[in-house]
């Protein structure tokens, strides 16, 4: 099929990969930190040298152990399981399948998967994931530098949904919600409520209601879950495909030549492949 860059025998693996880490992350309660481990492979893109990104190079000794890196050697570990299982696999593409899977199982959104990222064994230097301690111009800064927006950042930290922090691993302690197993908007609604007991803020959590521009996505993501899901998907499906161009780009490309094909024979002016209305001059 046009696009496609990975071959039949590859995309059944995935489809395997994706049924066992299904039951190791269920067997391990192990979705928060399978979905940081994928986030920190992905966070280090910089948009303007095409370096960093979901390439598997968090697995490097060099940097898994970057101070933001602490702790994730766990599910780097439960990674190599599936690995051998599936060695055909990159590690690029199950770090990013272990997010999307992590998010699924937990009841998050539906994400869009596509594989075919290339594994590199280039580290980018330490300092490329956001300081917990920073505030808005700094998630400004180390967000857009991946080619993400406001809206992305704020949908993005409803990650935050999962998990917690651990004092031995950033020092900082407690969930950010009462449901850590389970992804839904409470993030937001706890946002909004301040300051609760045996909750967690970082500042990089509050300066989302404290700033005028992130503050809008708060609001609505607390209020309405389905505008979050649908906006924490297509923001969590672009992290996971920084400097990756995935095969459905190249699909929409051939949607002309497609259309070129098939109007020989059908006089349809839409797309075979999507029905959009192709214009052709
Ligand atoms: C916006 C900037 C962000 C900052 C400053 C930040 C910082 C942190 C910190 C300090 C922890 C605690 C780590 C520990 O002690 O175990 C953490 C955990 C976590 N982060 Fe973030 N994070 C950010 C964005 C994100 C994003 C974009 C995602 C995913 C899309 C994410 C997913 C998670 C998850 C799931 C955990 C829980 C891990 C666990 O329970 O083991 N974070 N984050």
């Amino acid at each position: 099929m046009a696009g496609k860059v990975v071959d039949d025998e590859y995309s059944k693996e995935i489809e395997k990969a994706r049924r066992d880490l299904r039951a190791l992350i269920a067997s391990k309660s192990c979705a928060p930190i399978m979905l940081r481990l994928a986030w920190h492979d992905a966070g280090t893109y910089d948009a303007k040298t095409k370096t960093g990104g979901p390439d598997g190079s968090i697995r490097n000794e060099k940097e898994l152990a970057h101070a933001a890196n602490n702790g994730l050697k766990i599910a780097i570990d439960f990674c190599e399981g599936i690995k051998a299982k599936h060695p055909r696999i990159t590690y690029a593409d199950l770090y990013q399948l272990a997010g999307v899977v992590a998010v699924e199982v937990t009841g998050g959104p539906t994400i869009d998967f596509v594989p075919g990222r290339k594994d590199s064994l280039e580290s980018p230097e330490e300092g490329r994931l956001p300081d917990a301690k920073q505030g808005a111009s700094h998630l400004r800064d180390v967000f857009y530098r991946m080619g993400l927006s406001d809206k992305d950042i704020v949908a993005l930290s409803g990650a935050h949904t999962l998990g917690r922090a651990h004092r031995d691993r950033s020092g900082f302690d407690g969930p950010w919600t009462k449901e850590p197993l389970k992804f839904d908007n409470s993030y937001f609604q706890e946002l909004l409520k301040g300051d609760s007991e045996g909750l967690l803020k970082l500042s990089t959590d509050k300066v989302l209601v404290e700033d005028p521009k992130f503050c809008k996505y708060v609001f609505l993501y607390a209020e309405d879950e389905d505008a979050f899901f649908s906006d924490y998907s297509s923001s969590h499906k672009k992290l996971s495909e920084l400097g990756f161009t995935p095969p459905s780009s190249s699909l929409k490309s051939n949607h002309k030549e497609q259309y070129l094909a098939n109007s020989k024979c059908c006089r349809s002016r839409h797309c075979c492949y999507c029905n959009n209305p192709i214009l052709l001059h």
